[in-house]
């Protein structure tokens, strides 16, 4: 799974990051982004590491894991499939994707498929309603998106 393992080399990363910044106070958010980018998640081992580096309580962090969801405390997939589901994308049937997306892969949105490789989840207009229904894999954009499209869009992603 995409950035799973809690490696050692991963700690060491984190910690000559931790080392390197000119100022520990107030530098919270920007560790927990190089946190979630090495180990493409937040779970409460490497909070805890963050924690005794930075000298901040343990419910401050998992407080702001929680609040803001870019942070997550669950592994994700290698490709994480966004759906958005904002206003006009939702009158032009991005539910009818979602569905598809779940049909296929065999989740629900929240959750990540069993080989690793895909995570679903549903966004808010994520600003390109001319393009609705929009649906993002990892940072690629697709506009128009049908029901039909799905099998190929998956499809491209491993190859
Ligand atoms: S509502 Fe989907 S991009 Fe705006």
């Amino acid at each position: 799974m995409y950035n799973k393992e809690l490696s050692q080399a991963n700690f060491d990363a984190l910690e000559n990051y931790i080392g390197s910044l000119p100022e520990k106070k107030g530098a919270l958010i920007p560790v927990l982004h190089k946190a979630q980018n090495l180990f493409g998640y937040l779970p409460k081992e490497v909070q805890l590491f963050i924690c005794e580096k930075l000298d901040v309580p343990s419910s401050k962090i998992y407080g702001v894991v929680s609040f803001y969801s870019f942070f997550t405390m669950k592994p994700r997939g290698q490709y994480v499939i966004n759906v958005c589901m904002g206003t006009a994308c939702f009158v032009r049937k991005a539910e009818d994707v979602i569905k598809e997306f779940e049909k296929q892969l065999k989740i629900s949105v929240g959750e990540t498929s069993k080989d690793g490789l895909y995570t679903l989840e549903a966004l808010r207009c994520v600003g390109a309603c001319g393009l609705a229904p929009v649906v993002m894999v990892n940072d690629k954009i697709y506009g128009h998106v049908e029901k039909k499209d799905i099998e190929k869009i998956l499809a491209e992603q491993s190859n």
